[in-house]
């Protein structure tokens, strides 16, 4: 049977196992799917036995994204804009690295919460990872203005230039207006608020004004369970829409499971069975 993992260090939470195998059933595909530790220092060897053993794709999670995506011989567009890949390939002993987070985070608005991006106003909080992987699908959406707020807005100009410098873009960028912002209680009222800060991990609250909310905003945080529940509450209170990253954790995995399988499972039953895991 065909065989893939999640690698990542801790990997025992990781929910992907679930998923692929919900997809799996849902699609009528044979296919191995389980989860995979890897010490720090052993991702090359790793991959090789991956190559070696036949195995067909992997997922990638902290703290390899980067490194998978530097050891990769091709890469995406959509892993070249985010530097980094979460979902490998394995190809005549070439590794072929893909990055589905942004794709899945687009999916899960304009699909599953009903958000049209297109013609909006987004603010995208965050310059790290998590910010770096949505950017690009974001401005493939086709949003009047991008925002991109971060506490320190050198690390987002650094990762605007890049995307505005990204031959895939071009087309996207005359279209949208990209703005990079500091994170303060200054920033333009937008239809959709996305928070890729890793700032509710260590209990900070994200430093945003209620006027950064149009009248019935959608506020997303790519975060899921506890860690997401505060900036949700405080977005809530103020009139808002909320909405926590498990439809993104579930339709980026579903679009790795179409690039390994080219068959796109349908997300809802999987998500529908882990809001109730939740
Ligand atoms: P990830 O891969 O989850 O994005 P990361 O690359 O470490 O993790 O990035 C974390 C992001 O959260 C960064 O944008 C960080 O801001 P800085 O670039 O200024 O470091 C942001 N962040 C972390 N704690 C924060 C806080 N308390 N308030 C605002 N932003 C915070």
């Amino acid at each position: 049977m065909d065989q893939y993992y999640v690698i990542g260090n801790p990997i025992a939470h990781s929910k992907s196992p679930q998923i692929h195998a919900r997809f799996a059933e849902l699609t009528g595909q044979a296919l191995h799917y389980e989860r995979l530790r890897v010490e720090p220092g052993e991702l090359v060897a790793t991959l090789r036995s991956f190559c070696a053993r036949g195995v067909r794709g992997c997922n990638v999670t902290v703290p390899y994204k980067l490194e998978a995506f530097e050891l990769a011989d091709e890469a995406s567009a959509r892993a070249q804009l985010a530097l980094a890949a979460n979902t490998l390939r394995f190809e005549s002993g070439r590794i072929l690295a893909d990055n589905t987070d942004g794709v899945g985070l687009v999916r899960d608005i304009e699909i599953n919460a009903g958000q049209p991006l297109q013609g909006r106003d987004v603010l995208l909080l965050g310059g790290g990872g998590a910010a770096a992987g949505a950017l690009g699908p974001l401005l493939l959406a086709g949003p009047r203005r991008l925002v991109l707020a971060n506490r320190t807005p050198a690390k987002a100009e650094a990762m605007a230039q890049r995307h505005r410098q990204h031959a895939s873009l071009q087309a996207a960028l005359a279209r949208t207006e990209l703005q990079v912002r500091p994170l303060d209680e200054h920033l333009p009222a937008c239809d959709v608020v996305i928070n890729a800060t890793s700032g509710s991990l260590s209990g900070a609250g994200v430093p945003l004004a209620a006027r950064a909310l149009k009248p019935g905003a959608l506020v997303y945080d790519m975060m899921y369970g506890p860690a997401a529940d505060p900036f949700l509450q405080w977005a809530q209170a103020h009139g808002a829409r909320g909405r926590d990253g498990l439809g993104m954790l579930v339709e980026q995995a579903a679009e790795a499971f179409f690039l390994w399988r080219g068959v796109r499972p349908p997300a809802g039953p999987a998500l529908e069975a882990l809001r109730q895991g939740l």
